[in-house]
């Protein structure tokens, strides 16, 4: 393992998105990091998941997911979608647009994605979807991952 690599990709500029997902039924969400534009023309966003997450399942049944931009505000909604649980909706004010996938009401903007395609990478599966709406819901600036600081608990993950 190459030695402090936790500190070195935490300098790569990153923002903090909530992903909503749904198989057409169950709505659930999960915090990401791993979130990038790939193409203007289709307009292509990429997010890299952990296949055993029951996001991944509700997102491979239903085709589609919506990125949720978080406020610098919004930094106990990055960690409470951080956590793994069927029931992370609750409480949270969300709405649908095009594919149905939950959209946070209290979120920056949101783009709504459908599925392209998939590859896998490592531990995660690289999924790549077509922006087919977007919205503006709220002012202020986005949240960066280096604000997260060892919320996503990363260091442990290398192996
Ligand atoms: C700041 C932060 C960034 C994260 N980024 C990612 C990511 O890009 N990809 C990923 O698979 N998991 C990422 N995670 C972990 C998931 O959000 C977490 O494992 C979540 O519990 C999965 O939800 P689920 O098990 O309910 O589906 C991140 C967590 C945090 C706190």
């Amino acid at each position: 393992m190459i030695e402090n690599l936790n500190d070195f990709v935490k300098l790569l500029s990153q923002g903090v998105y909530v992903i909503g997902v749904t198989d057409g039924t169950h709505e659930n969400a999960f915090t990401a990091a791993w979130v990038m534009q790939v193409s203007f023309n289709p307009p292509l966003l990429a997010l890299s998941i952990n296949p055993a997450y029951y996001s991944y399942q509700l997102l491979q049944k239903g085709e589609a997911f919506s990125v949720n931009v978080l406020g610098d505000h919004q930094y106990t909604t990055a960690a409470h979608f951080g956590n793994s649980s069927a029931d992370k909706m609750k409480g949270y004010a969300w709405q649908k647009d095009t594919t149905g996938a939950p959209i946070l009401s209290d979120a920056l903007a949101y783009f709504d994605c459908k599925v392209r395609d998939t590859t896998p990478a490592g531990d995660h599966i690289i999924v790549i979807g077509e922006i087919i709406s977007i919205g503006k819901l709220n002012p202020g600036k986005p949240l960066l991952y280096q604000q997260t600081d060892t919320m996503d608990n990363s260091k442990d993950l290398y192996a």
